[in-house]
């Protein structure tokens, strides 16, 4: 395979990558298999962060990949919309059962951002079925991540993506970011310190009146803004006070979900449960577009109410339980059940935190956070260029090293496939290492 020119690469516009350096030094990607990527000379590259927090049983799995092919050849698109195929009930079956309390209703849409603002709106629209049609505020949090539809910027709290939108967003209140590193610098899993500032939520709708308030959504940990593991006690405190106010309250599982935290969904694992959960990425290991809202039964009857004709939910998406789609999910977490995926991460998380806290002291090193197979290295900026550091790091690791890293902003993330051995977290830290040291 020939490396691509530069023409080629013109027409395509990446997302969130500065596209102009990227075409000057294009970082491409032909292969992959298990832990790691290949790039056009054949070169294995380490995957640390499994894709971008999807490829949680490891890349081009045989089954997974025998169920897309087979459902291509078989079955390419069937409408979801008055009809239905199999594969997205079963699917939508097995997504339910990992799911905690009553929460046995799939809406399925084609990403983590359409799964927020799939959840976002049935919020609304239970409260307007049920005679409380004035709750239409939504609640989100600093450093939040919702993705980039209408709920994303909106409920989400990064300045940079919502600042050039924000005439377009809907009324939402923010609860106080959950990280203070003064507090909780190199804190081991969930930090001790914090767990009060779930009580915002009351000055908030203090503020705003119950009445007005349709839903909180939260990560259970927030990833993208560099794995922020939720304090001892607030995600229950959150939960006692929106069941006191009448609030729905949503988790956004789109990171946390199917293993990464070493149980199916975070709320089990945190033992708090919402009323809706948020899914994407995992679901099929990121082989095939999927996102998607799980609701609490009781939040789903309330629409079930006829006449027969009529449509109960005005809301959907061509794609919603693409057949392709719902192939892959149900191979995927077949095979998350097979291969005990999700105890293996719950196994291998105290040798991953040992890993990734061995960095403690390494030049440039400001902060370390994990929390199951999750952890985040905060990088010292380079003086008035925010974002550099790492960013020269994610190319040195990618060039140099072999490595695939994830960063956001003067942060590296790490979050590798399920499958990962010990020595693959003894690769990505250990390389790591060398780079940090080399770049002080
Ligand atoms: C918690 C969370 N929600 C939503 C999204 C958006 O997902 P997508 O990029 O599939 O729209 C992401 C993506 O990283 C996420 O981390």
């Amino acid at each position: 395979m020939t490396a691509l020119s530069t023409n080629q690469l013109e027409a395509f516009w990446l997302p969130f990558t500065p596209n102009t350096e990227f075409k000057r030094n294009p970082r491409i990607i032909t292969g992959a298999e298990g832990m790691y990527y290949r790039d056009q000379a054949g070169r294995k590259i380490l995957d640390s962060s499994a894709g971008l927090w999807c490829s949680n049983a490891g890349h081009c799995r045989a089954p997974i990949v025998k169920a897309i092919q087979e459902t291509a050849a078989t079955l390419d698109f069937a409408p979801n919309f008055q009809f239905g195929h199999p594969k997205a009930f079963e699917a939508a079956a097995k997504i339910a059962a990992l799911a905690p309390g009553n929460l046995n209703h799939v809406f399925f849409a084609n990403s983590g951002s359409e799964a927020a603002d799939t959840a976002v709106k049935i919020a609304v629209a239970w409260h307007r079925a049920r005679g409380e049609g004035t709750r239409t505020r939504i609640v989100g949090r600093e450093r939040a991540y919702h993705g980039v539809g209408m709920a994303g910027i909106s409920a989400g709290g990064i300045g940079t993506n919502r600042r050039w939108f924000d005439a377009l967003t809907f009324p939402a209140s923010h609860l106080p970011a959950t990280y203070n590193r003064a507090e909780q610098a190199f804190s081991k899993g969930q930090p001790v310190w914090g767990g009060h500032l779930a009580d915002e939520l009351e000055k908030i709708i203090t503020l705003h009146d119950a009445s007005t308030i349709a839903a909180v959504i939260v990560e259970p940990m927030a990833g993208s803004t560099g794995v922020l593991p939720p304090p001892k006690g607030y995600l229950e405190k959150l939960r006692t006070i929106t069941e006191q106010h009448g609030i729905l309250l949503i988790f956004d599982e789109v990171i946390t979900g199917f293993g990464r935290l070493g149980a199916g969904f975070a709320a089990e694992r945190f033992g708090v449960t919402p009323d809706i959960i948020t899914f994407a990425k995992g679901v099929t290991s990121g082989t095939v577009p999927m996102g998607g809202a799980i609701v609490d039964r009781r939040i789903y009857e309330q629409f079930m109410t006829g006449p027969d004709h009529a449509i109960d939910m005005f809301h959907g998406y061509t794609y919603s339980g693409h057949p392709l789609a719902a192939a892959a999910a149900c191979a995927t977490i077949d095979l998350y059940r097979d291969e005990g995926l999700f105890e293996r991460s719950a196994a291998l998380e105290p040798y991953f935190e040992q890993a990734v806290h061995s960095l403690r002291g390494t030049p440039l090193v400001q902060d370390i956070r994990n929390i199951g197979l999750a952890a985040a290295i905060d990088l010292e900026p380079v003086t008035g260029a925010p974002g550099k550091r790492a960013f020269d790091v994610m190319k040195t690791m990618f060039f140099d090293k072999d490595v695939v890293i994830r960063i956001a902003g003067d942060c590296v993330a790490f979050s590798p496939p399920l499958i990962a051995e010990q020595s693959h977290i003894d690769e990505m830290t250990g390389k790591l290492a060398e780079v940090l040291k080399a770049a002080a």
